[in-house]
């Protein structure tokens, strides 16, 4: 049965990529006001999310030891510096955007930075689904996991309501 720790990172990051998805769909017609209103609920909540692992989960995880090569703590450290470094350049690319005729292309000129990106939350999600939560879930307690589980959604929820208006 997949532990609630696992779940509840799998949710979040289902949330992330699609909304990925929804801020491309945006950008690539041309629709510049929806796609920044798309941007700002998806980095608000990949940044909340990234510090409440930084926070509560990187130093469970940290403290456990017996790290497989592949799940380093310091691999997830720098796949969340990597990550807030790729919202920061996507950011400042998409406010460089403007209505114009040459709005197309700048955007098909913009993509490949969303594919590096995207790659990156892949691997960082496989990473953590498959190493790190997967071991939190064998090692703690029950109630531990339970209750970081329930950290992990209530940020979530909290941060798509105050931002994106919907949980
Ligand atoms: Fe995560
Ligand atoms: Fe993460």
């Amino acid at each position: 049965m997949p532990d609630p720790l696992t779940e509840a990172n799998r949710a979040i990051h289902a949330w992330i990529g699609a909304r990925l998805l929804d801020h491309l769909d945006s950008l690539t017609a041309l629709d510049l006001p929806t796609a920044r209103e798309h941007w700002r609920g998806l980095a608000a909540v990949i940044e909340d999310h990234a510090t409440v692992e930084d926070a509560l989960v990187f130093p469970a995880y940290a403290a456990l030891g017996a790290y497989p090569v592949t799940g380093l703590p310091a691999l997830f450290t720098a796949d969340h510096q990597l990550v807030r470094a790729g919202l920061a350049a996507l950011g400042e690319q998409l406010a460089g955007l403007a209505e114009g005729p040459d709005l197309r292309r700048k955007v098909v000129l913009g993509l490949d930075r969303y594919i590096s990106f995207r790659h990156l939350l892949m691997h960082h999600t496989q990473r953590e689904n498959e190493i790190m939560y997967p071991r939190l879930g064998e090692v703690l307690d029950e109630g531990v996991r339970a209750e970081l589980a329930g950290g992990l959604m209530g940020a979530h929820d909290q941060v798509v309501r105050d931002v994106v208006g919907v949980a």
